[in-house]
This record gives C-alpha cells, sequence and structure tokens, in this order.
C-alpha cells in the first residue's frame, strides 16, 4: 500500500482494497461478457438486444473504473487486466457456444445477478471494516445492477 494522507486507518484501506479487488476481476469479466453477447446474439430482436448489451457494457464499464480508481485512491494497486480477472472471478465463464436471444439474456441475466449478489454483499463487509465510502460505491453499483437485471429479465418473464 502506499502512503497516503487519507486518514482511513491503513488496517481499512487494505481489506478495502482486498474486497474492492475481487470485485473489479467480477466487474471486468462481466464487462467482457456483455460485449461477448452485443457481438455474436443473433435472432429476430438482434437491434435491440445488440444495443441493450452495449448499454449494459458501458454501464459496468463505469463501475469498473470507479471501483479500480478507489483502489487507487486507497494506496492499493488496482488488478485491471484480463489475465488478473480471468484468475481471480467469482463468475461462471461465459459461454461461447450460443447465439439466441434468449440464451444470451439468460446467460448475462445469471452474471450479472452473481455480480449483484456480491456487490450487495461488499456493502456490509466494507461498513464492517469501517469504509463508509466503499460502502456507498457498491451501494451505487448493486443499484445499477437490480436496473438491468430488470431490463435482461423483462424479456424472460413474458411468455411471446
Ligand atoms: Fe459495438
Amino acid at each position: 500500500m502506499a502512503s497516503t494522507r487519507n486518514d482511513l486507518p491503513a488496517k481499512t484501506r487494505t481489506a478495502a482494497a482486498k474486497l474492492l479487488n475481487a470485485r473489479l476481476a467480477d466487474a471486468l469479466d462481466l464487462e467482457s461478457a456483455t460485449k461477448q453477447a452485443h457481438w455474436n446474439v443473433k435472432g429476430p430482436h438482434f437491434i435491440a438486444l445488440h444495443q441493450l448489451f452495449d448499454e449494459l457494457h458501458s454501464n459496468v464499464e463505469e463501475h469498473v473504473d470507479t471501483i479500480a480508481e478507489r483502489i487507487t485512491a486507497l494506496g492499493g494497486v488496482a488488478h485491471g487486466t484480463v489475465q488478473a480477472a480471468a484468475r481471480t472471478s467469482s463468475l461462471e465463464p461465459y459461454p461461447e457456444d450460443i447465439s439466441e436471444g434468449r440464451a444470451h439474456l439468460e446467460a448475462l441475466s445469471d452474471r450479472l445477478a452473481d455480480f449483484g449478489k456480491n456487490a450487495r454483499a461488499a456493502i456490509a463487509q466494507a461498513a464492517e471494516f469501517g469504509d463508509a465510502d466503499t460502502s456507498d460505491l457498491f451501494t451505487a453499483v448493486s443499484r445499477d445492477v437490480d436496473k438491468y437485471l430488470w431490463f435482461l429479465e423483462a424479456h424472460l418473464q413474458a411468455d411471446a
């Protein structure tokens, strides 16, 4: 950890950086999955899904940046390479052999929900070691996940 004038205790900053790096790996993994879906989706709803998956990508990308920059703001090192994310992501690997819209909606919903569950858990974990700002960061993340999970699942909840 870098030395800093930040008044949070080093122990808190170290714990926060570790938690943030774990969720950064998930977020990077999810970010690449949204592009995989954006590029490869096929079917009658192509253009709507192609655009929705890109919008989700932009949202996840913003959170990736916020998470990574909080790590460095606290004096930590952000492990933001694709290789680091692949090593430590807690998400299931994204299937590379699907094309149908529904299959991508389900694969993305599964991973977005797991990411959201971990982000929501991180709110309480960060509060426990005394970093209210990291709690707040993950509150914003999980609120967006809830919204985009709705956007994805709305396609799956009708019988049509
Ligand atoms: Fe594109």
